[in-house]
């Protein structure tokens, strides 16, 4: 059985490893790897095919950054010419990215199987470019892969129980693969000497394209008690450029890191402050508390018992949640750590008529 495998951004590259790893290990199931390219820089994709030891993709469309009609677009009839000529027998996606919503439409267009891991995840937020990637690739797919019961429920509600499989969360399966190779090599060199700090991350459009939003976050971090650690997307940083956005000598920012530094500085921090769905749920895993810098949140296991708070970009709010909190006990909402094992079995049994 053949298996195409649709990647192209960052975290799709880390939940692509870890159902790669099974995937690839299981008689009689053959992958073939594509990446969009929606990626390129070395550090925002190379990188991880190194270190996560992902096998080179079997294709690469090189479809870079542009936007949002244009690059989905471009996936769009790529992705197209390339399954009329290898035919696979599924094909599978993840995540909320544009390169998940092309790849599912073109699959599904050409009538083949296709299957979404991290189905049934919801903001509530239209305005999000993935909240509607999210909506249109789970109505399209044939097999949705949830992470959590949250999620079963939510495709319920949608019409769409028939498709959804509870398998867990394949993130957290990564980080208990992952989190045991990570050493003191995986350091960043740009943290010096450093060792009490925040780590932070901004990238979402709501707080980058909003020149007030992306200020007040950055007021906010510069008023903190510590170093606040930021590697930087690219997006973001050209944004802090263009915008004059001031930074306090406690800000440090650096270039992104790959997936096992970012476990180093989540494991050695002392909090966690986001914009990012991925890192919310990476800091549950790791133990540290998060502050997300969001109006919503679609993992909201993580709220539970004071391990998250949703603080929006309001400056006081942001200095005022680093302050004084306790979290509890975690809840067992992601599963049991073998999810990519549950979604190879499935795909691997199940059988699609339409
Ligand atoms: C994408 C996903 C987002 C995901 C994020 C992870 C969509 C709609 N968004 O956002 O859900 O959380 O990836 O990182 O698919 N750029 C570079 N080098 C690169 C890639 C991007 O410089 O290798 C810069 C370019 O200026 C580009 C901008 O980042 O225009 C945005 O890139 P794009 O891939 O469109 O979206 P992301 O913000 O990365």
């Amino acid at each position: 059985m053949k298996i195409a495998t649709i990647v192209g951004a960052r975290p799709q590259f880390i939940k692509a490893a870890t159902v790669s790893r099974v995937l690839r290990k299981t008689d009689g199931l053959h992958e073939v790897l594509i990446h969009t390219g929606q990626h390129y820089d070395a550090n925002m994709s190379e990188i991880f095919f190194k270190e996560l030891q992902i096998p080179e993709p079997d294709y690469n469309l090189e479809v870079g950054s542009g936007p949002h009609g244009k690059q989905t677009g471009l996936m769009l009839d790529r992705i197209e010419q390339l399954l009329l000529k290898e035919q696979p027998d599924w094909v599978l996606t993840y995540g909320d990215t544009n390169s998940t919503v092309a790849g599912s439409l073109a699959a599904t267009k050409l009538h083949i199987p296709t299957a979404h891991v991290e189905a049934g995840l919801r903001s509530f937020n239209r305005r999000m470019p993935e909240e509607i990637n999210r909506i249109a690739t789970d109505h399209v797919s044939d097999l949705l892969f949830a992470p959590t019961q949250t999620a079963m429920e939510l495709l319920k509600r949608e019409g769409l129980a028939d498709r959804a499989r509870f398998t867990g969360d394949v993130m957290f399966d990564s980080i208990l693969h992952y989190k045991q190779m990570v050493t003191e090599a995986h350091r960043p060199q740009s943290l010096g000497d450093l060792q009490d700090y925040y780590l932070a991350t901004i990238h979402r459009p709501e707080n980058t394209d909003d020149p007030q939003r992306l200020k007040n976050i950055f007021m906010a971090f510069s008023e903190l008690n510590k170093a606040v650690v930021i590697p930087l997307h690219p997006r973001t940083q050209k944004l802090i450029k263009k915008g004059g956005v001031p930074l306090g000598e406690n800000v440090k920012i650096v270039e992104p890191v790959s997936y096992l530094q970012m476990i180093y500085l989540l494991k050695h921090c002392s909090m966690v402050l986001t914009d990012s769905g991925g890192l919310q749920k990476e800091a549950y895993f790791m133990g540290k508390m998060c502050v997300t810098l969001r109006d919503e949140t679609e993992w909201i296991e993580t709220l539970e018992n004071g391990w998250n708070v949703i603080v929006g970009a309001d400056r006081e709010k942001i200095v005022q949640a680093t302050q004084g909190r306790k979290a509890g006990r975690q809840t067992e909402a992601f599963g049991d750590g073998r999810a990519a094992e549950k979604i190879v079995e499935i795909i691997k049994n199940e059988e699609i008529h339409r």
